[in-house]
Protein backbone atom coordinates (compact mmCIF):
# COMPACT_ATOMS: atom_id res chain seq x y z
CA UNK A 1 0.00 0.00 0.00
CA UNK A 2 1.43 3.29 -0.97
CA UNK A 3 0.67 6.33 0.98
CA UNK A 4 1.84 9.47 -0.79
CA UNK A 5 2.56 12.68 1.21
CA UNK A 6 1.39 14.79 -1.00
CA UNK A 7 -2.40 13.94 -0.81
CA UNK A 8 -3.00 13.35 3.13
CA UNK A 9 -2.98 15.44 5.80
CA UNK A 10 -0.86 15.92 8.64
CA UNK A 11 -2.85 14.16 11.51
CA UNK A 12 -2.70 10.66 9.00
CA UNK A 13 0.93 11.21 8.66
CA UNK A 14 1.73 11.37 11.81
CA UNK A 15 -0.27 8.02 12.53
CA UNK A 16 1.33 6.31 9.46
CA UNK A 17 5.07 7.94 10.93
CA UNK A 18 4.51 6.99 14.43
CA UNK A 19 3.18 3.20 13.62
CA UNK A 20 6.34 2.63 11.55
CA UNK A 21 9.31 3.98 12.88
CA UNK A 22 9.76 1.84 15.77
CA UNK A 23 10.69 1.43 18.83
CA UNK A 24 12.22 5.27 19.34
CA UNK A 25 13.49 6.32 22.84
CA UNK A 26 11.93 8.66 24.87
CA UNK A 27 14.08 11.91 25.61
CA UNK A 28 12.59 12.60 29.06
CA UNK A 29 13.50 16.70 29.11
CA UNK A 30 14.10 18.31 32.56
CA UNK A 31 13.95 21.98 31.49
CA UNK A 32 13.82 25.40 33.39
CA UNK A 33 12.65 28.82 32.62
CA UNK A 34 14.43 32.28 32.93
CA UNK A 35 12.63 32.10 36.97
CA UNK A 36 14.17 28.61 37.93
CA UNK A 37 10.18 26.97 37.46
CA UNK A 38 10.93 23.26 36.68
CA UNK A 39 9.36 21.85 33.66
CA UNK A 40 9.37 17.59 32.52
CA UNK A 41 8.08 16.25 29.56
CA UNK A 42 9.02 13.11 27.12
CA UNK A 43 9.55 13.42 23.51
CA UNK A 44 9.68 10.55 21.57
CA UNK A 45 11.27 12.28 18.20
CA UNK A 46 14.55 11.83 19.47
CA UNK A 47 17.80 10.08 18.97
CA UNK A 48 21.68 10.41 19.31
CA UNK A 49 22.73 11.96 16.03
CA UNK A 50 26.17 11.91 16.26
CA UNK A 51 29.22 11.05 18.89
CA UNK A 52 31.98 13.77 17.75
CA UNK A 53 30.74 16.22 18.85
CA UNK A 54 28.09 14.31 21.07
CA UNK A 55 24.60 15.61 19.35
CA UNK A 56 21.04 14.27 20.23
CA UNK A 57 18.28 15.87 18.26
CA UNK A 58 14.29 15.92 19.90
CA UNK A 59 11.55 17.23 17.46
CA UNK A 60 9.10 19.41 19.74
CA UNK A 61 6.34 20.88 18.36
CA UNK A 62 3.79 23.22 19.99
CA UNK A 63 0.46 23.56 21.99
CA UNK A 64 -2.61 25.56 22.14
CA UNK A 65 -2.49 28.60 24.27
CA UNK A 66 -5.16 29.46 26.79
CA UNK A 67 -6.39 32.07 23.81
CA UNK A 68 -6.24 29.08 20.50
CA UNK A 69 -2.90 30.57 19.52
CA UNK A 70 -0.34 28.00 18.76
CA UNK A 71 2.70 28.80 21.22
CA UNK A 72 6.06 26.38 21.52
CA UNK A 73 5.75 23.77 24.13
CA UNK A 74 7.21 24.22 27.43
CA UNK A 75 10.57 22.35 26.84
CA UNK A 76 11.11 24.55 23.68
CA UNK A 77 10.68 27.38 24.89
CA UNK A 78 12.68 26.82 27.80
CA UNK A 79 15.25 25.44 26.38
CA UNK A 80 15.30 28.47 23.67
CA UNK A 81 15.22 30.84 26.39
CA UNK A 82 18.13 28.91 29.20
CA UNK A 83 19.84 27.05 26.28
CA UNK A 84 20.19 24.39 29.16
CA UNK A 85 18.46 20.82 29.25
CA UNK A 86 18.55 17.61 30.73
CA UNK A 87 17.42 14.88 28.66
CA UNK A 88 16.73 11.27 31.34
CA UNK A 89 15.77 8.30 29.77
CA UNK A 90 12.59 6.22 30.43
CA UNK A 91 13.18 2.53 32.10
CA UNK A 92 10.21 0.13 33.32
CA UNK A 93 10.69 1.37 36.74
CA UNK A 94 9.67 5.22 35.58
CA UNK A 95 7.58 5.01 32.63
CA UNK A 96 4.47 5.22 34.68
CA UNK A 97 6.01 8.59 36.28
CA UNK A 98 6.95 9.42 32.55
CA UNK A 99 3.27 9.09 31.38
CA UNK A 100 1.92 11.48 34.10
CA UNK A 101 4.24 14.34 33.26
CA UNK A 102 3.13 14.02 30.10
CA UNK A 103 -0.42 15.33 31.21
CA UNK A 104 -1.17 18.84 29.98
CA UNK A 105 -0.75 21.02 32.88
CA UNK A 106 -0.87 24.96 32.82
CA UNK A 107 2.42 26.30 32.84
CA UNK A 108 4.41 26.88 36.02
CA UNK A 109 3.11 23.29 37.43
CA UNK A 110 6.38 21.19 38.23
CA UNK A 111 5.72 17.94 36.30
CA UNK A 112 7.99 16.09 38.55
CA UNK A 113 6.35 16.89 41.88
CA UNK A 114 2.96 15.77 40.22
CA UNK A 115 4.93 12.54 39.35
CA UNK A 116 6.33 12.33 42.83
CA UNK A 117 9.99 12.27 41.66
CA UNK A 118 13.09 13.64 42.82
CA UNK A 119 16.09 15.32 41.68
CA UNK A 120 19.62 15.69 41.54
CA UNK A 121 22.13 18.67 40.55
CA UNK A 122 23.65 18.58 37.24
CA UNK A 123 27.44 19.29 37.15
CA UNK A 124 27.21 21.51 34.13
CA UNK A 125 23.87 22.88 33.47
CA UNK A 126 21.28 24.55 35.77
CA UNK A 127 17.96 22.20 35.34
CA UNK A 128 18.28 18.85 37.68
CA UNK A 129 18.28 15.28 36.55
CA UNK A 130 15.71 12.96 37.62
CA UNK A 131 17.73 10.75 40.41
CA UNK A 132 15.27 7.79 39.40
CA UNK A 133 16.42 8.02 35.72
CA UNK A 134 18.91 5.41 35.03
CA UNK A 135 20.94 7.23 32.31
CA UNK A 136 21.18 11.19 32.24
CA UNK A 137 22.26 13.57 29.23
CA UNK A 138 23.55 17.16 30.39
CA UNK A 139 22.76 19.03 27.23
CA UNK A 140 23.47 22.39 26.27
CA UNK A 141 21.46 23.98 22.99
CA UNK A 142 23.17 23.11 19.79
CA UNK A 143 21.83 24.47 17.18
CA UNK A 144 18.04 25.05 16.46
CA UNK A 145 16.10 23.84 12.92
CA UNK A 146 12.99 25.05 11.90
CA UNK A 147 10.70 22.43 10.92
CA UNK A 148 7.66 24.03 9.45
CA UNK A 149 5.24 25.93 10.91
CA UNK A 150 4.34 23.85 13.84
CA UNK A 151 7.95 21.99 14.84
CA UNK A 152 11.32 22.73 15.42
CA UNK A 153 14.01 20.32 15.85
CA UNK A 154 16.17 21.15 18.54
CA UNK A 155 19.76 19.82 18.54
CA UNK A 156 21.48 19.30 22.32
CA UNK A 157 25.35 19.01 22.80
CA UNK A 158 25.75 16.91 25.68
CA UNK A 159 27.88 17.98 28.47
CA UNK A 160 28.30 14.79 30.52
CA UNK A 161 26.28 11.40 30.88
CA UNK A 162 25.04 9.91 33.90
CA UNK A 163 24.72 6.00 34.75
CA UNK A 164 23.10 4.40 37.85
CA UNK A 165 26.66 3.10 39.56
CA UNK A 166 25.79 -0.76 39.65
CA UNK A 167 24.68 -0.94 35.50
CA UNK A 168 28.77 0.40 35.01
CA UNK A 169 30.67 -2.76 34.40
CA UNK A 170 34.13 -1.54 34.07
CA UNK A 171 34.52 3.14 34.30
CA UNK A 172 37.63 2.62 33.14
CA UNK A 173 36.78 1.13 30.29
CA UNK A 174 33.25 2.40 29.69
CA UNK A 175 31.39 -0.61 29.61
CA UNK A 176 28.12 -0.62 30.38
CA UNK A 177 25.07 -3.27 31.36
CA UNK A 178 22.50 -1.81 29.22
CA UNK A 179 20.06 -4.38 29.32
CA UNK A 180 20.11 -3.76 33.00
CA UNK A 181 18.97 -0.27 32.53
CA UNK A 182 15.81 -1.99 31.01
CA UNK A 183 15.10 1.05 28.79
CA UNK A 184 11.84 1.50 26.93
CA UNK A 185 11.01 2.50 23.49
CA UNK A 186 7.97 4.25 22.04
CA UNK A 187 5.81 2.53 19.52
CA UNK A 188 2.56 2.83 18.15
CA UNK A 189 -0.60 4.83 19.41
CA UNK A 190 -0.73 7.16 22.00
CA UNK A 191 -0.08 4.27 24.61
CA UNK A 192 1.91 1.51 23.18
CA UNK A 193 5.89 1.22 24.63
CA UNK A 194 8.34 -1.70 24.04
CA UNK A 195 11.00 -3.24 26.50
CA UNK A 196 14.60 -3.79 25.23
CA UNK A 197 14.56 -7.47 26.70
CA UNK A 198 14.30 -9.40 23.82
CA UNK A 199 17.87 -9.31 22.54
CA UNK A 200 19.85 -11.42 20.12
CA UNK A 201 23.76 -11.20 18.58
CA UNK A 202 24.35 -10.14 15.18
CA UNK A 203 28.55 -9.77 14.99
CA UNK A 204 29.42 -7.54 12.04
CA UNK A 205 30.56 -9.41 8.93
CA UNK A 206 34.23 -8.12 7.99
CA UNK A 207 34.89 -8.24 4.20
CA UNK A 208 37.53 -10.86 3.84
CA UNK A 209 35.29 -13.21 5.82
CA UNK A 210 32.56 -12.32 3.71
CA UNK A 211 34.18 -13.62 0.41
CA UNK A 212 35.44 -16.33 2.25
CA UNK A 213 31.69 -17.80 3.50
CA UNK A 214 29.17 -16.67 1.00
C1 LIG B 1 5.95 9.01 25.26
C2 LIG B 1 5.60 10.37 24.73
C3 LIG B 1 6.35 10.91 23.69
C4 LIG B 1 6.07 12.19 23.19
N1 LIG B 1 6.83 12.68 22.15
C5 LIG B 1 6.63 13.94 21.73
C6 LIG B 1 7.47 14.48 20.71
O1 LIG B 1 8.39 13.83 20.18
N2 LIG B 1 7.25 15.77 20.33
C7 LIG B 1 6.28 16.54 20.89
O2 LIG B 1 6.13 17.71 20.54
N3 LIG B 1 5.46 16.05 21.86
C8 LIG B 1 5.62 14.78 22.31
N4 LIG B 1 4.83 14.27 23.31
C9 LIG B 1 3.84 15.14 23.95
C10 LIG B 1 4.47 16.03 25.03
O3 LIG B 1 5.13 15.24 26.02
C11 LIG B 1 3.36 16.84 25.73
O4 LIG B 1 2.81 17.73 24.78
C12 LIG B 1 3.85 17.61 26.94
O5 LIG B 1 2.73 18.10 27.65
C13 LIG B 1 4.73 18.81 26.56
O6 LIG B 1 5.10 19.43 27.75
P1 LIG B 1 5.72 20.87 27.86
O7 LIG B 1 4.75 21.88 27.26
O8 LIG B 1 5.88 21.04 29.34
O9 LIG B 1 7.03 20.87 27.13
C14 LIG B 1 5.04 12.96 23.78
C15 LIG B 1 4.25 12.41 24.81
C16 LIG B 1 4.52 11.12 25.27
C17 LIG B 1 3.68 10.53 26.37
Amino acid sequence: MLFDFATIPAQARYKLLTSTITPRPIAWVVSEDEHGIINAAPFSFFNVLSSAPPIIGIGIGNREGEDGTLRPKDSRANIIATGQFVVNLVSEDTVNAMNITAIDFPTGVDELVEAGLTTLPSVHVKPPRIAESPVALECELFQRVPLGETSELVLGRILALHVRDDAVIDAQRHYVNTPMLKLLGRMHGAGWYSRTSDLFELPRIAIDQWQREK
